[in-house]
């Protein structure tokens, strides 16, 4: 099939170059032709496990191209895939100005009968706002076209979108059973290989993903707000984990207690969710709470902080393992470690920070500061005395840190573990000063005297 991609963000790329895979001619059409240069040249923008070689090897193919001329995709095709970003709005809603552009330029361009994919997230509705728009143009226009609108919406994690896309738990597809004959063909490989096709109402697929994004992110915040209880007590929120998860109507996954999710879609999506709802006239209180314990999450590594120094943050010096949203990615978007280094800065607190990928990403968007030391390494890190080391994101090179290493550069300072990286045997076994999410603090023999001033 020719397909043309809109958008050459995270889906658009991913989706692009695991569609030119699947046997499909693609050509992936951005208006930012810096970009474009870039990707057409083999290069790729995103940190993204597996698709710097896979977007290499579907350009050697000839089944994919990149392009900023969208008119020219407009051309080449009848199955046009949206998939530009939806920033969130400050009363949160979804900002849906490049759907629209995107999906008008192809109304008043086509010259034949074609088919609208959304793949973008978007509200509940976005289709019917689509098919009246296209259905305006196409009239003011006097051209007799049949263009359908269907949502396709995507499931990808950032770190390992190309898996995601190529091994999905399913895929969704949305619209009148005729329009959606394209997409069948479309992933026939995938369905191949054994992913399930759900087919639903368009409706049906656009709530549906913002509610799959809702129900991940409520699971976050609860386990987060037991971990509070559990720390409260003397439990341990990661034997509750087990406990819970091995029953299947509850299931183990997306229940790891932490400093609370970031990253471009749970804060965005729920938040536009929220709104959704608003709009409607429908309570948002469980909403709201899975954001408002999020944001309290995020506080946490400072609480320790405080407790630990008796408030007295001026002038300590803190190191930041882990700047990025999450392991296997350099986003920094809604990142937990931005609170806990803008809390820190406002305390007066010198910082040592590192990330394995986000350091220039991080860069970008932290405020020069006197305060901020960049580091070359998770030891370089801890090189110079710090009074406390934190763990804001949850990189296998720390989590393979060797304790007898750390314990030695701390020197009884505390060890913060926003992520649970160490079991607490082996925190105890080492003899760290070690705070971890929803489990029982522990302290070492060799407690250092705080001496910051
Ligand atoms: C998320 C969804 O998982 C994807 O299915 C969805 O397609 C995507 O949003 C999207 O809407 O585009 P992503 O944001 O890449 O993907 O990241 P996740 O791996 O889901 O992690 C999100 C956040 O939750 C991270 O900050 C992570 O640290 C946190 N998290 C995750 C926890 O705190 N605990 C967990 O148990 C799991």
């Amino acid at each position: 099939m020719r397909i043309s991609v809109y958008g050459a963000g995270y889906v658009g790329l991913v989706s692009a170059v695991c569609l030119a895979k699947l046997g499909h001619h693609v050509i992936c059409a951005d208006i930012n032709e810096d970009k474009i240069k870039l990707l057409a040249s083999g290069e790729c923008p995103i940190f993204e496990e597996q698709l710097p070689d896979l977007l290499n090897e579907q350009l050697k193919t000839g089944h994919l191209q990149f392009s900023s001329d969208i008119s020219y995709a407009i051309g080449q095709t009848t199955i046009h895939v949206i998939a530009t970003g939806t920033p969130g709005n400050p009363d949160g809603s979804a900002d849906l100005t490049q759907v629209f552009a995107v999906a008008s330029q192809i109304a008043h361009e086509t010259n034949s009968n074609c088919l609208l994919i959304t793949k973008s997230t978007v509200p509940v509705g976005t289709g019917d706002q689509l098919e009246a728009l296209v259905q305006t143009i196409l009239n003011n226009s006097k051209k007799s076209y049949r263009v359908d609108v269907v949502s396709n919406p995507e499931f990808l994690r950032e770190g390992s979108a190309v898996h995601d896309f190529l091994n999905a738990d399913r895929i969704i597809i949305g619209g009148e059973p005729e329009t959606l004959k394209p997409l069948h063909l479309m992933y026939q490989p995938l369905v191949d290989n054994g992913i399930s096709l759900l087919t639903m109402s368009r409706k049906s697929a656009e709530l549906a993903k913002y509610t799959a994004n809702a129900m991940l992110a409520c699971k976050i915040s609860f386990i987060n707000q037991i971990s509070r209880i559990a720390e409260e007590v003397g439990a341990d929120i990661d034997e509750i984990r087990l406990g819970i998860g091995s029953d299947g109507r509850i299931g183990p996954h997306f229940l790891r207690a932490g400093i609370g999710y970031g990253g471009s879609c749970f804060p965005k999506d729920g938040r536009a969710l929220a709104q959704t709802a608003r709009t409607l006239g429908i309570e948002t209180n469980l909403l709201d709470a899975i954001d408002a314990i999020n944001d309290q999450q995020k506080n946490w590594v400072v609480e320790q902080l405080n407790k630990h120094f008796n408030h007295q943050l001026k002038n300590i010096t803190v190191g930041i393992w882990g700047l990025a949203f999450k392991p296997d990615t350099d986003d920094m978007r809604e990142a937990s470690s931005l609170v806990i280094i803008k809390a820190l800065i406002k305390a007066g607190s010198k910082l040592r920070l590192y990330d394995p990928v986000a350091m220039s990403a991080a860069r970008n968007v932290l405020p020069e500061d006197k305060l901020i030391t960049w580091c070359k390494s998770a030891g370089h890190v801890c090189e110079e005395g710090i009074d406390a080391l934190v763990i804001a994101t949850e990189w296998q090179q720390f989590k393979n840190y060797p304790l007898s290493l750390l314990v030695k550069n701390l020197a009884g300072a505390p060890l913060i573990d926003g992520r649970n990286c160490f079991s607490l045997t082996k925190a105890k076994d080492a003899n760290l000063t070690y705070y971890s999410v929803g489990r029982p603090k522990i302290l070492s023999t060799e407690r250092k005297v705080h001496d910051a001033g």
